[in-house]
């Protein structure tokens, strides 16, 4: 993969595709890599030289001590858990001084934040979303309204506390009042504790978008981590049931300040299966022991909050809308590893609802989850595949199931198919160009 330009890396179903692990892959041909939106909800999981690292905010492409890594103004940012990642990856020699950088933009999710998350899902009982409790909800509503604290206003220590003390009460007014909820911390903690935040953060902030043009008019070629998954989309995703932050694509020139002729490709991370965490409909969802099974087989426990996922079948009715709400130029099939005991293999081609056949995914939730999903069955290759290297070395059906997703999925190519969770465990089909 020689000519690595300017890329996007988004999540094609509920996240959890293994986002972490193709970026670091790519990251090597990177200069900047960019989180362009989410924040401690993500959990991107990354194993190298036989460590495994999780991060929720530091971009994955930290592990390569020659990467500038970029937390952009999209994102939803808890200093106190970046500080914290930080501490981990200076614990393991692995030094983020002058190659780490946080937009001024970004706003701060404050502990108050994840407080009102908390305290809006008991209060919303069984129509509860699912949320991490990370806060992302409420800190994105004080963006929206136009209240929030950013990054920037943490120079200032004076007019921070005064922001901290707003926003506190203002809080604790609304969980009080709607949701009969008090917060756990106190005001005087909060602001205690970020007096230390705000000295330790001052050298990370920056005018990011800035950096990104420069390097960006230099040649530097960059890399945008998407976080969570399309179908996750405040816009575009099982709404409701999403997270409050656009998922798709199109978010990376918001969510970085760059324009969109700057990306070259937009390679979509696909699960050979499908998991979600947190509620909502999900059509292919095998709530039994073939469930059980890919559960066990892929490890899917959340990296965030450590729920257990729920698992399904490959849905292409999806993948395809995915295909078409981010203009993927590629795609990226990981774990197939998982599906090596299947005897047969399902993949949903198009759902029935209320009788009639569709091919398109709904955009309204409510119609998702009467979707009876319809299969076409493919044969497994009931073989251990994590030690091929090449795509001529898997094995035949393999290669078939993989040709047939790519067929039903508008013929995007397939960039890398991934066979366990380690570097050396990634295949490159076709080369970027
Ligand atoms: P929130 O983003 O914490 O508000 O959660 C909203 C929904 O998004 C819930 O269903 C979460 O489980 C889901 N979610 C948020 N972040 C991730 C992620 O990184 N992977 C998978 N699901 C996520």
């Amino acid at each position: 993969m020689s000519n690595m330009s300017n890329a996007v890396v988004v999540g094609t179903q509920w996240g959890d595709e293994g986002k972490a692990k193709v970026i670091d892959y790519l990251a090597d041909r990177s200069d900047l890599v960019i989180r362009f939106q989410g924040g401690a909800n993500a959990g991107h999981t990354v194993i190298a030289n036989r460590r495994k690292f999780i991060f929720h905010l530091v971009p994955s492409g930290i592990m390569y001590p020659d990467k500038v890594c970029i937390v952009g103004n999209g994102v939803a940012f808890d200093a106190e858990q970046f500080l914290k990642e930080v501490d981990e990856l200076d614990a393991c020699g692995i030094s983020v001084a002058e190659r780490l950088f946080v937009s001024d933009a970004a706003h701060l999710v404050l502990p108050y934040h994840k407080s009102l998350d908390t305290a809006s899902e008991s209060f919303m009982g069984k129509e509860k979303i699912g949320t991490t409790g990370r806060g992302i909800g409420p800190a994105y509503s004080d963006k929206i309204f136009r209240v929030g604290i950013r990054v920037g206003d943490l120079v200032d220590a004076d007019r921070l506390t005064e922001k901290i003390k707003n926003g506190f009460e203002r809080h604790r007014a609304l969980a009080a009042s709607i949701y009969k909820a008090d917060f756990p911390l106190s005001l005087d903690e909060i602001i205690h504790r970020y007096a230390a935040v705000r000295q330790r953060m001052l050298p990370f902030i920056d005018d990011t978008a800035f950096r990104i043009f420069e390097a960006y008019s230099k040649g530097k070629r960059l890399l945008f981590e998407g976080a969570q998954g399309t179908f996750l989309d405040i816009d575009h995703g099982t709404y409701p049931f999403v997270t409050s932050a656009n998922t798709v694509a199109g978010c990376a020139f918001t969510g970085s300040g760059i324009g969109p002729a700057a990306i070259d490709h937009v390679i979509g991370i696909v699960k050979t299966y499908t998991t979600r965490v947190g509620n909502g409909p999900f059509p292919t969802e095998l709530d039994n022991a073939t469930g059980e099974m890919l559960r066990k087989e892929g490890g899917e426990f959340g990296a965030t909050t450590g729920r257990p996922r729920r698992c399904g079948w490959f849905d292409t009715v999806m993948v395809r809308r995915a295909v078409q709400l981010n203009g993927l130029t590629h795609l990226v099939l990981t774990k197939l590893d998982v599906l090596n005991k299947l005897e047969e293999i399902p993949i949903c081609t198009h759902y029935e609802i209320r009788g009639k056949r569709l091919e398109r995914f709904p955009s309204n939730a409510a119609l998702v989850s009467e979707a009876i999903p319809v299969y076409e069955t493919m044969p497994g290759w009931k073989s251990d595949i994590a030690q091929c290297r090449s795509y001529g070395e898997l094995p035949l059906q393999a290669r078939t199931y993989i040709e047939r997703i790519r067929e039903i999925c508008y013929n995007i190519p397939v960039l890398i198919v991934s066979v366990g969770p380690e570097r050396r465990q990634t295949i490159e089909v076709t080369p970027l160009t």
